[in-house]
Parts: structure tokens; sequence; C-alpha cells
């Protein structure tokens, strides 16, 4: 039987080249030319086996755990987010982790925290000038940074939140894909090392006094935010997670659930603002939180315009796969992107149009902007709630005007895929409260 599947015959460097400067192009290509699995080699991270096909990727999300390691896929990113990170943690240790946080991102702890991302999306939307085009992105990270602040750190002091907000997106930036490879000891003092070690110092300090603060919290019993939760929750021996666990838990919150959201969001609005039949639909639901609309669109912008491209599971043992025996070390990669741009499982893929996804849920299988399996993502409930919130709060609250500017294409930051120009949007004019909910009755648009 075969090893590895066939795959560009270009030095490891370019392969990596060609990824980082367009990677739905280089994918697209290979998946074209190679077929379903293909194998792409990129320098320091390992050799990849792409999987584009349905049945192969749900072999590998349902597959033996202890064989298909995330946590090992994804080491570099532990130079942010610590080695606790329940990202970079596999097996036993994953499994407790995910245990103890899972209730704190369930469906009924993300409902709780609505009321406060209405809030703090009135807050932001008012501050929005009108009839200039201004980009999206910068706006829905400072949002979605607040609700994370606010709805999973439980922090509401305005000074401590001023402290947070500053510290905690450098700490998080990536600037070059080099800051994630783990230097040789003695280069910690110089560059980029030193500087992302002291920006990362002091955010620890910051989140540690949090940590302090919420366990000698008289209130800490009926506190609702995740911090609040982790604390409060033991494993099955009965522990509770030490404050250097919890620190990098935190980390990897925010690291997971801020920046996605917030170009998930800037997606949503970047097609909206290029359908304007499907905009005012959009604004009439959010004017009548008809949720099963707003949902349609959040899910069919994130199928679209997947924030990630892929995710990894690094093999500990051999499998067969495809008519391939692949060995152990071999990163499989399946492609989010990929299969969300099938003909194969979507007529007219590239098309914008929330009605597929119009009251019925979305094939797990075909539909993978959160991974899948145990490993999928542990906010994906929390950010499908975020989104809803977020777009129904801000199309209740301004009028965006549509565009016939080109789309923007997509552009790799991180591990996330933003919009290039940051989703430039203009506002027509701010809707007063008492006319938000009547706005739309006479600009119903069959669509
Ligand atoms: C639209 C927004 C988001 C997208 C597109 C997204 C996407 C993903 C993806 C693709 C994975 C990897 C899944 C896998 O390997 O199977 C993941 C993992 C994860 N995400 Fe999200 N995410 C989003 C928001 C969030 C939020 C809001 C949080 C928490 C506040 C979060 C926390 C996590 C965590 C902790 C993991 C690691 C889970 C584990 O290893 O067990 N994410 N996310």
């Amino acid at each position: 039987m075969r090893i590895l599947p066939p795959g560009p015959p270009l030095p490891a460097l370019l392969q990596a080249g060609l990824i980082w400067l367009d990677p739905t192009r280089f994918v697209h290509t290979c998946h074209r030319r190679y077929g379903d699995l293909f194998t792409i080699r990129i320098p320091r991270i390992g050799t990849l086996v792409y999987l584009t096909n349905p049945d192969d990727i749900r072999s590998v999300t349902r597959g033996d755990p202890a064989i298909f390691h995330a946590g090992e896929a994804a080491a570099p990113l532990c130079q942010v987010t610590g080695t606790q990170s329940l990202i970079i943690l596999d097996d036993d240790k994953h499994r407790r982790s995910r245990g103890m946080m899972l209730p704190a991102f369930s469906g009924d702890s993300a409902r709780r925290q609505v009321a406060e991302m209405v809030a703090i999306t009135a807050d932001e939307v008012a501050r929005w000038p009108v009839g200039e085009r201004f980009p999206l992105f910068p706006r829905m990270q400072r949002l979605t940074l607040e609700v994370i602040l606010r709805t999973v750190i439980g922090v509401h002091d305005e000074s401590r939140l001023a402290a947070l907000r500053a510290a905690l997106p450098p700490m998080l930036e990536i600037g070059s894909p080099l800051e994630l490879i783990p230097p040789p000891q003695v280069l910690l003092r110089f560059g980029i090392w030193r500087r992302r070690a002291q920006r990362r110092a002091a955010a620890l300090a910051l989140l540690t006094d949090e940590i302090t603060r919420c366990r000698a919290d008289p209130q800490l019993a009926q506190r609702t935010d995740a911090l609040a939760m982790l604390v409060r929750s033991v494993d099955g021996a009965g522990t509770p997670m030490a404050d250097d666990e919890l620190v990098d838990q935190l980390v990897t919150l925010l690291l997971a659930g801020h920046d996605t959201t917030a170009t998930a969001l800037s997606w949503a609005f970047e097609r909206l603002t290029r359908h304007p039949a499907l905009l005012h639909r959009t604004a009439q639901a959010a004017a009548d939180s008809d949720d099963a609309w707003l949902d349609a669109v959040c899910r069919e912008s994130l199928r679209v315009r997947p924030v990630v491209f892929e995710f990894g599971r690094k093999l500990t043992a051999p499998v067969q796969l495809g008519g391939y025996q692949i060995p152990a070390g071999i990163i499989l990669t399946p492609s989010i992107n990929l299969v969300h741009h099938s003909s194969r499982h979507y007529s007219d893929p590239d098309e914008f149009r929330p009605q597929r996804f119009l009251d019925q849920r979305p094939d797990p299988t075909v539909w993978l902007p959160f991974g899948g399996g145990v490993r999928r993502c542990l906010g994906a409930t929390f950010a499908q709630v975020e989104m809803r919130t977020v777009l129904r709060e801000v199309l209740r609250r301004v009028e965006l005007s549509p565009t016939t500017v080109p789309d923007e294409p997509v552009r790799p930051r991180h591990v996330t895929m933003v919009p290039r120009q940051g989703a430039m949007v203009t506002v027509r004019r701010h809707i007063a409260a008492k006319s938000r909910t009547s706005l739309y009755e006479n600009q119903r648009t069959q669509v």
C-alpha cells in the first residue's frame, strides 16, 4: 500500500511561502491536481496530509483521540498559551481539563450572557461614524474582547478593564510565524522573544490578580462568568484547577475566542453589504427578532468564509486512510475551506445563500467551521450566540449601506482568515430607539 498521498514537488520553504501568500489558491490547486488527499510540507511544522473527503474527515474526528493528537498538532501555540492550555493537551490531561471547562460554555451558560452582549454592542455601535467608510474588523475586535473580559473573565471594574484592554491584545498578537518557533534559551533575552516575554509577564500578572479576586469574592457562588465557573469546578478526584493552570486556560479562551468571533462577524457584514436584498431581509429579521433567519445568516457566513481554514491531528500510530498507510508523526489536516466550497456538498458553493440553512441544522459532516469530534471548538455555542446577538443588535441600531465594491479577498492572520480590507462598511444612519422595530416594515424584500 502507498504511504503518502501525492503533493507538489516543491521545496518545503516554497510550499510554506505559497500557503502564506494565498492559502485559498494553493490548496485549491493541490486539490484539483492531486485529488481528495494530498501532501504538503512545511518547515519546522512537518508533513501535512490534507483531507477533503467527509468520510475520511469523519474517521479522523471520530477516531481514537489517543492516535489522533490535536494537542500535539497545535503545540507551537504553547508559546502564547502556556503549557497547560486545553488546546495543546492530549489524552487524560485533555479529557480532565475539557470536562472541567465544558459547563462554562454550554448553551445555558452562553444564553445567560446575552444581556451583557447586547449592552456591549449598543455601546460600541453608538460610536460608529455616519456617512464614511471604515473597517469593521477593529471594531469587532474591540467588541469581542469586551465580551470576553466581562462574560468570561467576569471583570466589571472600569480601571481593571482598562488595564486588561491595554495588556491582553499585545500578548495575543503573533506578529510573525517566527514567534511560534521555540527559540534556543539564550535568545530569550533578545528581540521579538524578549518583547513577547515582557508582554506576556505583564498580562499574566493581571490575569492572576483576577483569579485571586475571583477566589476571594463573597459572591463567587452566584457568579455566572466562565472564570467563576472554572474556579468552582473540580475534576473526577475532587481537585480544582491551580492558579497557573487557570491562567493558561484564560489565555487560551482569549486567543481562541476573541479574533475568531471578530473575524466571523466581520465576514457576515462583508457578505451582507454585497447582497442588498439579504441585507434588508436580515435587518428586518433583526427588528422582528427572527432568530431562525439570523442563525441561517451566521451559518452561511461561516460556511462561505470559514474563519479557520483547517485543523490538525498528529498521528501517534500509523493509520489506513483513502488507500494509503499513513505513518505516525504525520499531521492529518481536514480542510474546512475545501469541504465548504465543494459542489459535491453544496450547490453553487461560492454563493452566499443563507436560505440553505433556514430551519435546518447544518450537516456536521460537511459544515465544519468549528472542527469536529472530542476536540470540536469548546466555544462553538458561545460564538454562535454571540454572533446572532451582535448581528441583531447592530442591525437594530444602524442602517448599513449596501455596496458594489468587489468582494474583499481573504488574508491570513495568525490561524484565521480575515477580510483583506478589514470589512469596510458605511453607516447610512443611526436608528432611533423608538423607530427600531418599524424601520424595515416598508422594505420587506422577497429573497
Ligand atoms: C466564530 C468563532 C470561532 C471559530 C470559527 C472557532 C473555531 C475553532 C476551531 C476550528 C477549533 C479546532 C477544533 C478541532 O480541532 O476540531 C477550535 C478550538 C477551540 N476553540 Fe474555537 N472558534 C471560535 C470561537 C471560540 C470561542 C468564542 C471560544 C471560547 C471563548 C473558543 C474556544 C476554543 C477552544 C478552547 C478550543 C480548543 C478545544 C480543544 O482542544 O478541546 N472558540 N475553535
